[in-house]
């Protein structure tokens, strides 16, 4: 797709990486319109890219439909707000575990229908995903993250058969560990010497050429979470395995503590 010109909405955009994909969409010549739960974060990067601005909190289901009315017709939509919702389980109280389904999942997907009906009735568009390589490799403490994740990947696969005849493209993102911004980068998180990162302009030209080339699925994570989410494709307990045994364990819940209060 071409992206000059495009109307391009990024949900939780005044985030790490969301800010990196606003400012590489500009570069590429979309209008954008910028979604964010915070006005005094999200203000300041609309104002930078002459975007227009929506505030809208995606747990709430009036935001979202008043996000849908604002936003008008859009040709690109970039759904990438989440909540880390790192943290054990039986911790979490039922309203904790309904909104990170809601923000992490079901609205990404009330979004794509209300989005995606409009791009097939003009024929073209396209809708980005934003999951992450716990998407592919679960670890402890990311059993709300991994569900929303996953099953955020097998939503999109079948939305991108569904809509590939119809002019609109699909595109999922895995980001791995993000070093500088966005919600790894701000737990302060210091990862054993064998597990790289990449960078939020990594996640920014991944989307690009997602968009760009109508890329189905893109991994964006060094190489070792790469190789660990293709052999978690294989045996997920061996993966499991591997990670308690080079310090995994130890990552988990020293995230888990820094996001303890980021719902
Ligand atoms: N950073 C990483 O290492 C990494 C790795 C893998 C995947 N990802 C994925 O990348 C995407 C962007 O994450 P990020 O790193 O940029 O995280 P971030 O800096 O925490 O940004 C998340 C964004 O989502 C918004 N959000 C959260 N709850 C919301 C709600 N109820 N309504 C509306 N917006 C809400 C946040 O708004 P507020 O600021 O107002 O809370 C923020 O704008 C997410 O889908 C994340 O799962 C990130």
């Amino acid at each position: 797709m071409q992206i000059e010109g495009k109307v391009a909405l990024i949900t939780g955009a005044n985030g790490g990486l969301g800010e990196a994909m606003a400012t590489r969409l500009k570069k590429a010549g979309a209008s954008l319109i910028l979604s964010g739960r915070r006005k005094d974060a999200l203000a300041p990067v609309c104002e930078k890219l002459g975007a227009k601005m929506i505030i809208a909190d995606l747990a709430k289901p009036e935001d979202v439909k008043r996000l849908h009315e604002e936003a008008g017709q859009v040709d690109i939509a970039v759904l990438n707000a989440a909540l880390p919702a790192s943290g054990l389980f039986l911790e979490f109280d039922e309203e904790f575990v309904n909104r990170a389904l809601d923000v992490n999942l079901r609205v990404p997907i009330v979004m794509a229908h209300h989005f995606g009906k409009q791009m097939v009735e003009r024929g073209s568009g396209h809708i980005v995903f934003i999951s992450s390589i716990s998407g592919k490799v679960a670890s402890l403490g990311t059993s709300m993250y991994s569900a929303t994740k996953f099953g955020m990947r097998g939503f999109a696969l079948a939305l991108r058969e569904e809509l590939a005849e119809k002019g609109v493209g699909v595109s999922t993102v895995f980001p791995g560990f993000i070093r500088d911004a966005g919600m790894f980068a701000k737990t302060g998180v210091k990862l054993p010497g064998v597990v790289g990162t990449k960078s939020p302009e990594d996640v920014a030209n991944a989307v690009y050429r997602c968009i760009a080339k109508n890329v189905g699925e893109a991994d964006v994570a060094a190489f070792d979470q790469r190789v660990g989410a293709l052999l978690a494709a294989i045996s997920p307990t061996l993966v499991a395995g591997i990670q308690k045994n080079f310090g995994g364990h130890d990552v988990s819940k020293q995230m888990m503590s820094a996001q303890r209060d980021v719902r």
